[in-house]
């Protein structure tokens, strides 16, 4: 049986030059590295360069990236085309302060591809585009309250950073009426008064909050797969009967598509029979640029022309949109496929065996951005970031983590993997056979 202090003792070992490099660059940087998602384990696992699926550490060790900067890289790493579309950017201007070409063919891109996309406005980050709809909103409907899921990650803003983990330290409030926690120190209560915090898949108990504050909420922001608290995924009747109600109540409905537009041409709300009002938009659409955007109705987006004031410097980068650009002409129906394909086997093996094993573990999600838990007993029914974090084994998914990466994979510890397209068949086998030996061994 595999115990933490034994994987950890290992893991620095086969990680040596990043321990290293984590203790040398602590002294100017907080935890050596301004991430905090990568804040587990022994220390950081750092980065040299990435080839085609696979990412090589400081140490030289080769990793099937399963992480690819929380589902940026859905085409691996050194692309050919998105590099020649990034030097041709930069060998013509490093940035402008003017609008370029490129911004809009990108937002022509998205509004093809997505729906109910009818006009685009671009940001630096999906954090910053979080903060830009919310403003559209309430400028749109003239209230000042907006609604989020309990258990939904939309960046590291203060008024987002409400409720999105819930952990076992904190009292939430009951589960059909959730309590709003700020997910960090440094939020001001007032801040925390404009938040609403509804709870995922329970319709009956989010129209009983909502109806209650039905003349100061202006919107109501989800996402289809929480990405952040477990990958809970949003059934299809409560994500039609949410925006069926919005519509009544006169507030804005917003989809936040940031990791799942990995999912489709038109992300993952063309699988349910929605239409939201905005889509919020980041991560892959920038090609590895950052950037982030929303797009919507054509009437609440010309909210921007007037009255909604919002601008920034490197708002629409030409070489984000240039790389986003180039990214998004290689994702066709069959590269979708094909990558949600890989996922929904990694599922069916991984999980048919463990169930015949009678471990408690499980992948779940409904594309090539997946969750996965160890539970402490019989994984249960995940409908909730609750049914997730009350029942998960917190260091069995570190053990798991830890040594799939002395092992040649790169998961993240919370339970989150997604797919690059370079990825082959028998990367998954060996994917699957390795997860297959790591958890027996936590077991047995
Ligand atoms: C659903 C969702 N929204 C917003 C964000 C924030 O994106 P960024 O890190 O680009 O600010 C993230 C990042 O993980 C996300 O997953």
């Amino acid at each position: 049986m595999m115990n933490l202090q034994d994987t950890n003792e290992r893991f620095i070992k086969t990680f040596a030059k990043s321990k290293e490099m984590n203790e040398k660059q602590m002294d100017v940087i907080p935890a050596g590295f301004s991430r905090r998602s990568f804040l587990y384990g022994p220390h950081a696992i750092y980065a040299d360069h990435g080839q085609g699926q696979y990412l090589y550490t400081a140490e030289g060790k080769r990793l099937l990236d399963l992480n690819n900067n929380f589902t940026v890289n859905i085409l691996g790493y050194n692309n050919q085309a998105v590099n020649e579309a990034i030097i041709k950017s930069l060998e013509k201007g490093y940035s402008f302060g003017n609008p370029s070409e490129e911004e809009f063919l990108l937002a022509k891109m998205l509004c093809e591809r997505i729906k109910s996309v009818e006009k685009v406005k671009f940001f630096c980050s999906a954090s910053e585009a979080c903060v830009g709809a919310i403003r559209m909103a309430r400028a749109y409907t003239g209230k000042d309250k907006f609604a989020k899921l309990e258990g939904g990650y939309h960046g590291f803003c203060d008024e987002m950073a409400i409720s999105g983990h819930v952990s076992q330290d904190h009292d939430h409030g009951p589960a059909d009426c959730p309590k709003g926690v700020a997910d960090s120190a440094g939020i001001p209560k007032s801040t925390m008064s404009n938040v609403i915090v509804l709870p995922q898949n329970n319709f009956e108990a989010c129209e009983k909050i909502l109806r209650a504050n039905q003349n100061e909420c202006g919107c109501v922001l989800i996402e289809l797969q929480a990405a952040a608290g477990g990958s809970v995924i949003m059934k299809p009747e409560f994500v039609e009967k949410l925006e069926a109600l919005c519509k009544e109540l006169k507030m804005v409905f917003i989809i936040d598509e940031t990791g799942t537009i990995r999912a489709s041409k038109g992300g993952l709300q063309a699988f349910y029979n929605v239409d939201p009002d905005l889509t919020v938009m980041g991560k892959l659409i920038g090609g590895g640029i950052p950037t982030g955007a929303v797009g919507g109705k054509k009437e609440i987006m010309d909210i921007c022309l007037d009255e909604a004031i919002i601008s920034g410097t490197h708002h629409a980068h030409p070489m984000a949109c240039a790389a986003g650009i180039a990214t998004l002409e290689q994702l066709d129906d069959a590269a979708y496929n094909y990558l949600n394909g890989m996922a929904a086997r990694i599922k069916k093996e991984l999980n048919a065996w463990a169930e015949k094993m009678g471990y408690p573990f499980a992948y779940f999600g409904t594309n090539s951005l997946m969750g996965y838990t160890i539970s402490r007993e019989k994984v249960p029914e995940i409908v909730s970031v609750r049914d997730y974090w009350d029942t998960t084994d917190e260091n069995a998914m570190l053990v798991y983590a830890l040594e799939m990466a002395m092992r040649g994979y790169y998961p993240v510890a919370r339970g989150q993997i997604s797919l690059n397209l370079p990825t082959t068949e028998e990367d998954i086998t060996n994917l699957i056979e390795d997860s297959k030996e790591v958890i027996t061994n936590i077991f047995e």
